[in-house]
């Protein structure tokens, strides 16, 4: 277990009452967000990382072609706490990366990113990922397609594909494959992988896969933004894969 992994924190009293947090954090985290003036026909958004812009082409008719306010939680975060949870040279992959923030955010913070997604949202992932990185960061992140319980070991073998960090914001919603995501979080989590997921709560369904993921991983809350309906979690593996 990494040195960084200890046990979840426990509720404390003051939690309880957990407005004003929300309401300072979700000010804070969405004060990052901006509207590139002008720029048409596409809908643009930005997003201020340090002392850079960052710009989103976005697409409508996607899912993955808008970018969700989960992923500017999940950033905020990664920045924020870059003396915790130091993103230098790490090995990340992200899962559903839509328009690309997330994966952004971590190669500009250092980390050997692999972006992947659905094949159809993969052209719009892979401009706004060089269009805010070239020149900007110290490995190029490599965008390719992971589809859920596709063919991962195939495209992503334990033995050689070694991850720190799995990133995620926003990908369990009403979609028939949420049994797949979890067997795809499940095998590319090794022993001192962390995951961090950001989760926006809509329905029932997503209550469920939270109680199921407990049973394979340590979940720790680390924000809780009722105002935004989003948590955000760092889990980790609980017990070692008899596979392996
Ligand atoms: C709500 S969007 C979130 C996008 C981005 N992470 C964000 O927060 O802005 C969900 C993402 O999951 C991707 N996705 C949905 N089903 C998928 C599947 N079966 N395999 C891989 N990616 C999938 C979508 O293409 C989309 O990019």
């Amino acid at each position: 277990m990494p040195s960084d992994m200890e046990t979840p924190s426990s509720k404390t009293t003051e939690d309880s009452n957990t407005k004003p947090e929300d309401a300072e954090l979700a000010k804070a985290i969405m004060a990052r967000r901006f509207h590139p003036s002008a720029i048409s026909p596409e809908t643009w958004e930005g997003y201020i990382f340090s002392d850079l812009e960052i710009r989103i082409k976005e697409s409508t008719d996607l899912y993955g072609a808008v970018l969700w306010p989960s992923a500017i939680v999940l950033c905020h975060f990664l920045e924020t706490n870059q003396d915790r949870y130091n993103l230098t040279d790490k090995n990340v992959i992200e899962l559903g990366a839509g328009t690309g923030l997330v994966t952004i955010v971590s190669s500009l913070l250092g980390a050997k990113v692999t972006s992947t997604d659905l094949p159809e949202v993969l052209g719009n992932l892979e401009y706004n990922v060089m269009r805010n990185t070239k020149g900007r960061c110290k490995y190029i992140p490599l965008v390719t397609e992971l589809i859920w319980g596709q063919e991962v070991e195939q495209h992503f073998p334990r033995a050689t594909h070694c991850f720190d960090y799995v990133l995620a914001a926003d990908v369990v919603y009403a979609h028939p494959y949420l049994v797949e995501l979890m067997d795809t979080f499940d095998h590319l989590c090794q022993e001192n992988t962390q995951i961090f997921w950001a989760m926006r709560f809509r329905l029932d369904p997503e209550n469920s896969f939270v109680d199921r993921f407990q049973q394979r991983f340590h979940l720790e809350e680390l924000y809780d933004l009722p105002s935004m309906s989003i948590k955000l979690y760092r889990a980790w593996r609980k017990v070692k894969r008899t596979k392996d």
